[in-house]
């Protein structure tokens, strides 16, 4: 907490950006809007640092030609859960990134990881949380009946899919929806509100 205190001051005064890592495991589109919305001078998180857990992650690519460091680490050379978080958390302070986004990063973190990024670490979800928890939130919500889902930025907590809401965005579900063109118009305010909240995130927490 004084750490992050410090870290804020120290901003403040050098008006320097937010540090930001992002960790995914596969398309990245969530990533690629995070970067495409740092770009902007004004915007207060500068990505500089993309994890994946799997080498033939889509979005790695684009980061690199972002210019933007990329590490692979992958979860299959470790023997247990906190062995591997504990790989990233080393690239991630390495770097200095203040703040981790998850997306689309299809690992659980351990307890350790967790809170070691408490209140530092978000992640978005396919729905109106806390409805449809899990990886199978757009069907379920479909299957559910449902007229409207959405999506929910939230910070990670030890419970999955449970930390406090950060911003979501209500999505129709149409009566011809299937689990594809429901989840790419979900995916469409995803790509809005996931920089939006780490914007605002990054001022009221640091600045
Ligand atoms: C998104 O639907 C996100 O909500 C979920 O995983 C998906 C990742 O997509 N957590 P992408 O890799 O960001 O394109």
């Amino acid at each position: 907490m004084i750490g992050t205190y410090i870290m804020a001051i120290i901003n403040k005064i050098t008006m320097q950006k937010i540090k930001t890592a992002i960790l995914i495991s596969g398309r990245g589109s969530n990533m690629r809007a995070l970067v495409e919305a740092a770009k902007n001078q004004d915007y207060p998180a500068e990505i500089v640092l993309v994890i994946s857990n799997k080498e033939t992650a889509q979005g790695l690519e684009f980061a690199r030609q972002n210019g933007i460091k990329t590490a692979i680490v992958n979860h299959k050379n470790f023997a247990t859960r906190q062995d591997f978080d504990q790989a990233m958390a080393k690239i991630i302070d390495e770097n200095n990134c203040q703040i981790i986004c998850l997306a689309g990063f299809m690992r659980l973190l351990s307890e350790w990881f967790v809170d070691k990024y408490r209140n530092r670490m978000i992640n978005i979800h396919p729905s109106l949380l806390p409805d449809f928890k899990g990886d199978k939130a757009v069907a379920d919500a479909l299957n559910a009946g449902v007229k409207q889902s959405g999506c929910t930025v939230h910070f990670v907590t030890e419970e999955m899919d449970a930390g406090e809401i950060i911003k979501q965005s209500v999505v129709e579900v149409l009566q011809d929806d299937t689990v594809e063109t429901l989840a790419a118009r979900i995916l469409k305010q995803e790509h809005i509100i996931y920089p939006e909240s780490l914007a605002l995130i990054c001022n009221k927490i640091f600045q």
